[in-house]
């Protein structure tokens, strides 16, 4: 037997967590038995880091702010009685708020109780939620929810259709903590509008969390939307999940949000150990690094063997690689650093990109999510002494040898149960994971800057496209090319953009095509 696979290599990789019913089994991914010096250094240097940013210190220096996220299951530790207060306070409010509405002391405006959520965000204001959600959605949740987290008209067309009818009884959640991203806004624009269609005042079915005097905070409170939840600057977006971005929508399915956030601080205390070995979230960091050479060369791709973490990777794709995927370091060095996150759910993806992980190139390590308590029911045999639960072991238990065999790393993480304890520790294991790699690998976790870049990208082509429109229209009777247009507009660099920008508002009836026979000759023209 290969020494990796024996009984012997298992066991001195194998960490169990008995407070929560999870254990991590690193013994596949070919990692040295003892950490080398260099690595117990850079892990004593990430927790000493690690330490100071839980008591408050700057820990995100470009956006000088403090990185809290630690605080919101447990309050004690914030820095300041204030900021304890609040996180308290906001808790509270949070559960009487979803007890109004469950106990419909908060009604809609014509109908006898709210039954649905709609929940409008992008990124962090989004992923967390709707992961949880659909991780603990059961037959006793007390709303239905929909979603909306992009820009794109049809996507909002197909929600609003469903939920059709059911508007009358629909909380609209608008959240985002900066309360100005545009795809946020953009949804809530469309929705409103939906909801007067309807005869409905948005304002009584519309709730807002969002940053103080934020954009969205100052129009919910001018128009008195039914409730405003805080977010505060010393929680990033990718890790609000545990505060009300994720627990307000968690309280108002049902959920409890208590066993959610003690999981998390129960995982927060484990993975405060100094011991690498005994730390799941280091094990994790270290494996990453270990994998990857500190330079993320291998990908991390996620295969939960249940149905309920199918949005795990999607989730865990924004906490990984918006924190890690840096182009600089701490010192300002180009590094361009990440740790690429993909994924979706076994057994399904045996049946798709799993071929390429056994046969194609060697470029990552997986990582399996095993739950070991199949379903609630009794169930049946699918085979004299089988059942459907043994076969989705059984190929998750094949899949990891398969691809061991041919030299390809994995790491199982075992959960007893998925339950709102459980799920809160998952979170947490994963963004002290990511606190402490990023220490490991220099760089800062909590900013994005490439996110930024893509904003302000993105506002150029608008006024763009505004210019362009403004054009035609002082110019009703005139045809032009995306080239001579460009001329006009003194954009010549922007031609390709001009030709795409027209393109599309010609799609959509905003201006006319005229085909002039060569493709890139085509002409444009006002609508009559
Ligand atoms: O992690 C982040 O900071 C981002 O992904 C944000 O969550 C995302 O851009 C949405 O921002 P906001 O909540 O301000 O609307």
């Amino acid at each position: 037997m290969n020494k990796s696979s024996s009984w012997e290599n298992f066991q001195q990789h194998y960490l169990e967590l008995p407070e929560l019913g999870i254990s991590l089994d690193t013994s596949l991914m070919n990692a040295p038995d003892v950490l080398p010096n260099y690595a117990e250094k850079l892990f004593q240097c990430a927790f000493k880091q690690m330490h100071e940013l839980e008591e408050g210190s700057l820990a995100n220096p470009d956006e000088n702010r403090m990185v809290g996220h630690y605080w919101l299951r447990n309050p004690e530790l914030a820095p300041s009685t204030k900021i304890k207060n609040l996180i308290s306070v906001t808790l509270e409010n949070i559960q009487q708020f979803a007890e109004e509405i469950q106990q419909n002391k908060l009604q809609p405006q014509k109908a006898d109780s709210f039954r649905n959520v709609l929940l409008i965000g992008i990124g962090g204001s989004a992923l967390g939620p709707q992961f949880v959600q659909n991780a603990l959605a059961s037959e006793a949740d007390c709303m239905r929810f929909y979603f909306l987290d992009n820009t794109d008209p049809d996507g909002f067309d197909q929600v609003m259709s469903a939920i059709g009818d059911n508007l009358n009884s629909t909380l609209t959640l608008v959240i985002s903590k900066s309360g100005g991203t545009k795809e946020t806004r953009n949804a809530m624009l469309e929705v409103r509008v939906v909801y007067e269609k309807n005869g409905l005042d948005f304002a009584k079915h519309a709730v807002a969390v969002t940053g103080e005097k934020s954009q969205l905070d100052q129009l919910a409170s001018r128009e008195n939307w039914l409730r405003r939840f805080p977010m505060w600057d010393w929680v990033g977006g990718r890790t609000s999940v545990l505060s009300a971005v994720g627990m307000l929508p968690a309280a108002l399915q049902g959920l409890d949000i208590k066993n959610i956030l003690n999981g998390a601080k129960i995982m927060d205390e484990l993975t405060r150990r100094k011991d690498v070995r005994k730390n799941p979230a280091a094990v994790l960091a270290w494996m990453w690094h270990h994998a990857g050479a500190g330079q993320g060369e291998k990908a991390m791709v996620m295969l939960p063997y249940k149905d309920r973490l199918l949005l795990f990777s999607r989730y865990l794709q924004q906490l990984v690689m918006e924190s890690l995927g840096k182009e600089k370091d701490l010192e300002g060095k180009t590094v361009h650093q990440g740790l690429s996150v993909y994924g979706n759910k076994g057994s399904t993806d045996q049946h798709a990109f799993v071929q390429q992980l056994r046969e194609g190139p060697a470029d990552f390590f997986v990582t399996f999510i095993e739950v070991l308590k199949d379903r609630k029911s009794a169930g049946i045999e699918v085979e004299p002494g089988i059942t459907s639960g043994d076969f989705l072991q059984g190929f998750m238990l094949g899949t990891s040898a398969a691809l061991f065999q041919n030299g390809r790393p994995s790491l199982t993480i075992t959960l007893e149960g998925l339950n709102s304890q459980s799920l809160g520790a998952l979170i947490a294991l994963f963004e002290r994971a990511v606190g402490l790699y990023a220490s490991l690998i220099g760089i800062n976790a909590y900013h994005q800057p490439g996110v930024e870049a893509g904003k302000r990208a993105a506002e150029d082509v608008i006024e763009l496209s505004l210019k362009i429109q403004f054009h035609f229209k002082s110019h009703p009777e005139q045809q032009f090319s995306a080239a001579s247009l460009a001329e006009i507009l003194s954009e010549p660099a922007k031609t390709v953009t001009i030709f795409k920008l027209l393109e599309q508002l010609a799609a959509n009836g905003r201006v006319q095509k005229i085909s002039v026979g060569k493709p890139f000759s085509v002409e444009f023209k006002a609508n009559p």
